[in-house]
């Protein structure tokens, strides 16, 4: 007995699955699906096999030739990990889960028709990384088992259903398909219902599954890009003019990075609960609303999920404790695409601001710094409560070290064959060391590769960004303190993301009165641009602005994007004295829940715990 991964029940004595069958009855109604999983394994095995699930009732466990029960036992919940389902297998290759999911799955967001957009159908969708898998259907969900999968959703015929995965059909119900296993009367069943059939033929992580259900509508955007989302006209043509460039960045990944291996790159604009900027789902990556204003940095997220269809889908991190081996090369590729689609100065400027972002969750963590490594002990430790921009910048710095180090020509054709020799499969970060060392002989001379990866903190041989749009926002900031606001013209050709440097590099706390005199002359507080309008309010709040706490109450109600709720309730909540911004944070969490992504509504509960 011993476990692969610190979030799974997965045990390295046991066969990995290989692949899962899914039939899924969605009931709107109940917000639950009934589920039936296949799951394969590569040979025959007898003795246990341990799976994950969360909030799951597992109706009965078969052999699925013979239709005899297997037996099963399943554990109380662990909080962060679930409930560990072990079965007595004797012989078996396959074994059949027959499941109902909770509707509180942690990976689901069952939206009643008033919480939409057209206000007349229910809309659902998953987000499963990092381990919310397990919610949705049982399995050994660690990213170190990779899996094929085909699924059947069974829905209200009025409703249509996307997937990370390749769509094959949507057609009638048939006689005997597993949604008729729960409920009597296969007539009922069968009425109003539609099944739509996809499948996922390359073996992914289970954190990359993925599936929306709602009237969902589509415009074409590329040779094999489509745009996806509630299906209003205005949204899906916003969304297909903000996304035009998408092809273009395609190209430019298969260049620096080799053959995009996925045939699709979907778009999928989802609800504004929608938890994340952006996920990764391959085929289909899945997008915040927020990302769509009209400027350069919604496809700059887009560019960072189509980065992760090398960095990330082909080769993943083994666990979540090697993340950074997911984001950091992520956001090195997503930079690489920015510079050669946007130029260099807007990558520059990202740079920038990744920059400012990393040392202040530096800061944030001086009382938890084993979370300043770029490989962390995750023990214990549930990843959402610990997600931040460390393995995202910190795992930049180190490559960008590493590429001035050797130059861009040779880090390029080391990036190539470092995506060549481990695509499809889960690494850690000890694999990446060992490749390194023996592709860049002698790197270890110059830089101090255990250091970068075990050190805390930020190692010595950073570089501190330097263009002249960066220096010349830092010091516009610097010159607020001494009571300056930058002139109209030293702004008149700013979008979003310098007022974003600008903002984070204000001191936190300045007169209520300079707040008001900034905002009157550049109306940020309004700014469209959530970056923009977030940091901000992230400022009014901790100088105790309190002006501005009506535009907090509208905008923690209006999405529900962790990017911007974490700041805002933590600033609310933080801090001595604050039993006015204390009760607004309860009032407006307790106003505004039911709309937030479970995910979201655990982050934040864990925020009060934390501070209140
Ligand atoms: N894979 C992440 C989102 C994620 C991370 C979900 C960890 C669950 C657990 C995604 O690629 C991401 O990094 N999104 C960013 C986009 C940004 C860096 C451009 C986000 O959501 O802000
Ligand atoms: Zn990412």
């Amino acid at each position: 007995m011993a476990p692969i991964d610190p979030h799974s029940f997965t045990d390295s004595t046991h066969p990995l699955s290989t692949h899962i069958f899914l039939s899924l009855y969605f009931d709107f109604s109940s917000s639950t699906i009934h589920g039936s999983a296949l799951i394969s394994l590569p040979n025959p095995h007898s003795g246990s096999v341990s799976l994950d699930t969360r909030s799951l009732t597992i109706h009965s466990v078969l052999d699925p030739h013979s239709n005899t029960p297997i037996p099963f036992s399943l554990s109380e919940q662990d909080p962060i990990k679930g409930s560990h389902l072990s079965l007595t297998l004797s012989n078996h290759s396959s074994f059949l889960v027959i499941y109902t999911t909770s509707p509180s799955s942690s990976a689901l967001q069952w939206l009643s028709p008033p919480q939409t957009f057209n206000k007349t159908h229910p809309f659902v969708y998953t987000q499963c990384q990092s381990i919310h898998a397990r919610s949705v259907f049982p399995s050994q969900d660690t990213p170190a088992a990779r899996i094929c999968y085909s699924a059947r959703l069974n829905i209200p015929h009025q409703l249509s259903a996307v997937m990370a995965a390749r769509h094959l059909e949507r057609r009638s119900p048939v006689n005997n398909e597993a949604a008729l296993l729960f409920c009597g009367n296969s007539l009922w069943c069968a009425q109003g219902r539609i099944v739509e059939e996809f499948v996922m033929e390359q073996p992914v992580p289970p954190y990359l599954f993925a599936f929306a259900v709602g009237e969902i509508g589509f415009r074409e955007v590329g040779p094999r890009t489509r745009v996806y989302a509630e299906s209003v006209p205005a949204v899906l043509e916003s969304a297909a003019r903000e996304f035009a460039g998408t092809e273009d960045m395609i190209r430019q990944g298969e260049r620096l990075f080799g053959q995009y291996e996925w045939e699709r790159f979907d778009l999928l604009v989802l609800p504004p609960s929608f938890p994340y900027g952006g996920m990764e789902n391959p085929r289909m990556v899945f997008l915040t609303p927020t990302v769509i204003k009209g400027d350069a940095s919604g496809a700059q997220v887009v560019a960072h999920e189509l980065a992760h269809s090398w960095t990330g889908n082909l080769i993943t991190n083994k666990t979540n404790e090697h993340f950074w081996l997911n984001e950091g090369f992520t956001t090195y590729a997503e930079r690489r695409i920015v510079e050669v689609v946007q130029g260099e100065d807007r990558a520059a400027l990202n740079i920038g601001i990744g920059w400012k972002g990393l040392n202040e969750e530096i800061e944030r963590f001086k009382d938890n710094l084993e979370f300043t490594k770029l490989k962390t002990k995750q023990e214990g430790i549930d990843p959402d409560d610990v997600y931040s921009q460390v393995p995202y910048e910190k795992g930049f710095q180190f490559l960008w070290r590493i590429e001035h180090q050797i130059g861009r020509p040779a880090f390029d054709e080391f990036l190539k064959k470092y995506i060549a020799t481990f695509k499809f499969k889960s690494i850690d970060t000890e694999t990446f060391l060992h490749f390194l060392k023996v592709n860049i002989p002698g790197i270890e001379e110059d830089i101090d590769l255990e250091l970068w990866t075990e050190g805390t903190g930020l190692p010595p041989d950073a570089y501190e960004p330097v263009s002249d749009i960066y220096t010349k926002i830092v010091s516009l900031a610097n010159e607020f303190k001494l009571g300056r606001m930058p002139r109209e013209d030293e702004v008149a050709d700013w979008q979003g993301q310098e007022w974003e440097l600008y903002l984070e590099n204000l001191p936190k706390t300045v007169d209520s009165s300079q707040i008001l005199a900034l905002d009157s002359r550049y109306r940020l507080s309004e700014s469209k641009d959530y970056e923009v309008k977030v940091a901000f309010l992230q400022l009014a709040i901790s100088c105790r602005c309190r002006d501005y706490y009506g535009e907090v109450e509208k905008t923690l109600k209006e999405v529900g994007r962790m990017k911007y709720l974490r700041p805002l309730y933590t600033a609310l909540v933080q801090g001595v004295g604050k039993e006015e911004e204390k009760i607004l944070a309860k009032r407006l969490f307790s106003e505004a829940c039911d709309f937030y992504h479970p995910i979201a509504q655990g982050v934040i509960e864990s925020i009060f715990s934390k501070h209140l």
